[in-house]
């Protein structure tokens, strides 16, 4: 597949005035603030459709009639006019069918807004994981299109971008769903607009630890395989129709991989595939998409799959070799911080409660804590794998 660059016009708007902005823009189409208020009626808590970590998502109508979903970036995720360009056109080259598109952005004063194609069908984390909130039932079938979109998506932006994009946020929220529930990659190359000081992972949103792989959440090593680990989870999840973690489950059940692990030695598998399939799937195709996404959370990077391989295992075009699968990394595996039953003294926030694990077998119920550190927000990016 190759990249395309938009061709879109250098823009219509008051903001080419600025010359800072005139420097930065290649293919971007530039929105001005005006316009981008009329479209969501003066962002008006009615067209409200999210908020994220980052800010808040309206739905708009744009002066061309097109709908879109237009992210305001919060106060402190704005940065310098020419970086946040510099960015916001690597973004915009690129296209792909299981890629959100990015329409283009605003950058009139403080204001940092982007401006996306708007997906009708809402995020997975909203309707497949959203615990029944939404009318959309994802059979087998979906299921399978949806996990192959998004690696179909996630390859390309590994293999075939150049220089390869590492996504950092791969999450059930980030897959939303068009009219045809083909799956889109959202929020990619987000992490690279907002400044280096703030963490892309949302508090808000203690599920998203879930994804992280650990060499990442407390190494700060980025890599694609980072990616690749999260895009396990997700597999998971999809087939499975919970979320990695969930602590209303008996404790043995609450954290997905390790459960998944578990089955996995039992030879039990089948068994985590979503009771909600009421028994209507590919039971060898459901056990080995599971058994990919345990080769994707592997402990160790490099034993992880490329996302083309991952493609191609998912497609019956490479055989799953199941014998080697080493056992899943886990945040709770790497924490370093015991706290005792009363946690007075220790400074775990309450947000991050979900990753605690607290061992059944321990009789003084200790709970372990990752030690997610700024590392995560320094990041650096290793092209070596
Ligand atoms: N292009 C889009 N089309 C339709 N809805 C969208 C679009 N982009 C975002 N949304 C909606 O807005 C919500 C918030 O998105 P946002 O990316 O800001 O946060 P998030 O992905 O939920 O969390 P985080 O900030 O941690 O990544 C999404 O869950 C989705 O429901
Ligand atoms: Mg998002």
């Amino acid at each position: 597949m190759t990249c395309f660059p938009f061709l879109f016009n250098k823009s219509s708007s008051s903001g080419r005035q600025d010359p800072e902005i005139d420097e930065g823009i290649h293919n971007v189409r530039i929105y001005t603030y005006k316009e981008l208020r009329n479209a969501t009626e003066d962002f008006s808590p009615v067209n409200k459709i999210g908020e994220g970590g980052f800010g808040s998502v309206y739905k708009g109508r744009l002066k061309d009639g097109k709908v879109a979903a237009i992210k305001v970036l919060s106060a402190e995720s704005r940065q310098g006019v020419k970086e946040f360009l510099t960015e916001i056109n690597v973004i915009s080259e690129i296209e792909h069918e299981n890629l959100v598109k990015l329409y283009g952005c605003c950058v009139e004063k403080n204001n940092r807004i982007l401006v996306y194609n708007y997906l009708e069908n809402n995020s997975l984390s909203q309707t497949l994981l959203g615990g029944g909130h939404s009318s959309i039932y994802f059979d087998w079938r979906t299921r399978c299109k949806i996990c192959v979109g998004v690696a179909r998506g996630l390859a390309f932006l590994h293999e075939e971008v150049r220089p390869p994009i590492v996504h950092r946020d791969i999450k059930a929220s980030n897959i939303l769903l068009d009219k045809d529930l083909t799956p889109k990659i959202s929020d990619f190359g987000l992490a690279k607009l907002i400044p280096a000081n703030m963490t892309h992972v949302s508090t808000r949103v203690a599920g998203t630890i879930g994804y992280l792989a650990p060499e990442y959440a407390i190494g700060g090593k980025l890599t694609r395989k980072a990616d690749i680990y999260s895009f396990g989870v997700l597999l998971v999840e999809i087939v499975s129709g919970r979320c990695n973690t969930n602590s209303r489950l008996p404790i043995e059940e609450q954290f997905l991989l390790e459960r998944t692990w578990e089955l996995y030695e039992r030879k039990e598998l089948v068994g985590l595939v979503d009771m909600s399939l009421n028994g209507e799937f590919d039971a060898e195709q459901a056990c080995k998409f599971l058994k990919i996404g345990l080769l994707c959370t592997q402990e160790s990077p490099k034993l992880r799959p490329s996302m083309s391989s991952v493609v191609k295992m998912l497609t019956g075009k490479m055989h799953v070799d199941d014998s080697k699968i080493t056992k899943p990394a886990l945040i709770s595996d790497f924490m370093d911080l015991k706290v005792g039953k009363n946690q007075e003294s220790s400074s775990i926030d309450p947000k991050y409660s979900s990753i605690y694990h607290t061992s059944s077998s321990s009789d003084n119920h200790d709970t372990t804590m990752s030690s997610l550190t700024t590392s995560t927000l320094t990041a650096k990016y290793d092209q070596s794998m």
